[in-house]
């Protein structure tokens, strides 16, 4: 950072463009800085050289929740929030969901780009190969509670993989790396199943390597005494649809603590059971089953009006509405409102879906939610999809969890490879007492 005194600014360095600059004047000294902006951002410790003497510590950023904080440079997923953009390595989420399969738009995630059809045949095979989980670890889901929440059977046994694979250390080796991510996608949609299937007492079906990854999952859920599980075709695509629409966006909180995990090295099933957690909350990846919840409890259609105005008066808030992001409508929502139909084809229709659409269509026309920018979001319609194929509440944040692990192993590769990355350690601003003593004797 070039630094200029009041009168006589100091010429910047002959790389710097000064179109390409924010001067910036502390008025507590009267000097002023010309800090380079490079990516439309501003580096923040630029700022922290801006100290009125020796002995400031440097002026700091304060932004809680990051809204204007740029903590990585990325190239997985872009979005553009009012337009209601979404692309993952360049392709627009649309053609994405529509063209490609789960798999092949997780390879798309880690690698950058498409496989080639031998590329993808692999990459299906390696994921197939690993899809059972040791039986020590039946054993310790058999442990849990039987009205055990199936998110939290799930964190403890994705954070509990590390102990099965010690060599998950190593990540520093692609080879290592490689065989940890393949792992974790292939054998999360077995520990989700298994969960489901203790809390409700029926034995622990296998995987089915015949099958496709969705159709070999609700193999897993939902097999009983047949001898072969046969997918229903659209609810198996419908499903594969609503794991792409989730398998990534940008920073948002999970796969920030996934990052912020890896930061420290731990190792990727440390990182992404830290990530379940973060998923698990309400304001995120809990939010479909909250969403159902308000659904039953509204109840009826002539129960709508007063919860809009419950939700306007600040009592509550509209579980699936808003965004961090988009402040338009979430080009998620818009494909998930598609495949609604076609599930309910299959399954019959859901009879909370006229609540929502209720509830949308009042949202939409009120000016509460027309000025704070809050329209539907991916969670407003996936959970009525969910429900209709007969999942339970419990289990609509781990199919989230499931859809968003190529998402998370992306960023957290990344991250690791990224010569700019440090260990994450946020600065503070202390507010508390200065020193004081205690006068007991
Ligand atoms: N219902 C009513 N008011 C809302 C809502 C809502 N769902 N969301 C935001 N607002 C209001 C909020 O009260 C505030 O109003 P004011 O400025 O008058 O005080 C304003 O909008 C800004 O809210 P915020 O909490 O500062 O916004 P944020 O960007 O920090 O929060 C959010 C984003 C998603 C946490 C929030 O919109 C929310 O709580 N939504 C409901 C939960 C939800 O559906 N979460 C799923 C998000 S999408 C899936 C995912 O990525 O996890």
């Amino acid at each position: 950072m070039a630094i200029e005194n009041a009168t006589r600014p100091v010429a910047l360095p002959r790389t710097t463009d000064r179109a390409d600059s924010l001067t910036v004047r502390d008025d507590r000294t009267g000097k002023t800085y010309i800090v380079p902006i490079e990516d439309g951002a501003i580096r923040a410790t630029e700022l922290n050289k801006i100290r009125t003497g020796a002995d400031d510590p440097g002026l700091l950023t304060y932004d809680p929740g990051f809204m204007a904080t740029a903590a990585v440079k990325s190239a997985i997923t872009y979005i553009d929030g009012d337009a209601g953009i979404l692309r993952y390595r360049g392709y627009p989420i649309d053609e994405v969901a529509e063209k490609l399969g789960f798999l092949e738009v997780a390879s798309l995630l880690l690698e950058g780009d498409l496989p080639t059809d031998e590329e993808l045949t692999v990459w299906k095979d390696e994921i197939v190969h690993h899809t059972f989980i040791h039986e020590n670890i039946k054993k310790f889901i058999d442990g849990f509670q039987h009205d055990a929440h199936p998110m939290g059977i799930l964190m403890s046994t994705v954070a509990a993989l590390s102990t099965f694979y010690p060599e998950a250390k190593k990540f520093t080796e692609k080879a290592t790396r490689r065989k940890q991510i393949v792992r974790l996608i292939a054998k999360m949609p077995t520990i989700a199943a298994f969960a489901y299937r203790h809390a409700v007492g029926l034995p622990y079906s296998y995987p089915d390597n015949d099958l496709s990854y969705t159709g070999n999952f609700l193999g897993m859920m939902w097999k009983t005494t047949e001898l072969k599980y046969q997918p229903d075709p659209i609810l198996e695509r419908a499903l594969e649809v609503l794991f792409i629409l989730h398998a990534d966006h940008e920073q948002n909180c999970s796969t920030s603590t996934v990052r912020v995990v890896g930061s420290s090295k731990a190792d990727p099933y440390s990182a992404v059971a830290a990530g379940v957690g973060a998923l698990y909350g309400p304001l995120h990846g809990g939010a479909n089953e909250q969403v159902l919840r308000m659904l039953a409890e509204i109840g009826s259609l002539d129960r709508v009006p007063e919860h809009i105005e419950r939700v306007k008066k600040g009592e509550l808030r509209l579980m699936g509405f808003g965004h961090r992001v988009y402040k338009s409508y979430d080009p998620r929502a818009k494909m998930i409102k598609k495949i609604a139909d076609q599930v309910f084809s299959v399954t019959g229709r859901n009879p909370l879906l006229d609540i929502a659409l209720e509830l949308e269509k009042i949202a939409l026309e009120d000016d509460y939610f027309l000025n704070h920018k809050l329209y539907p979001n991916v969670d407003f319609y996936s959970g009525l999809i969910y429900q209709a194929m007969g999942f339970p509440l419990e289990m609509f944040p781990v199919l989230f969890a499931i859809g968003r692990t190529p998402g998370w192993l992306a960023q957290w590769e990344e991250g690791l490879l990224d010569p700019d990355q440090k260990i994450a350690r946020p600065r503070q601003l202390y507010l508390g007492p200065g020193e004081r003593h205690l006068s007991k004797a």
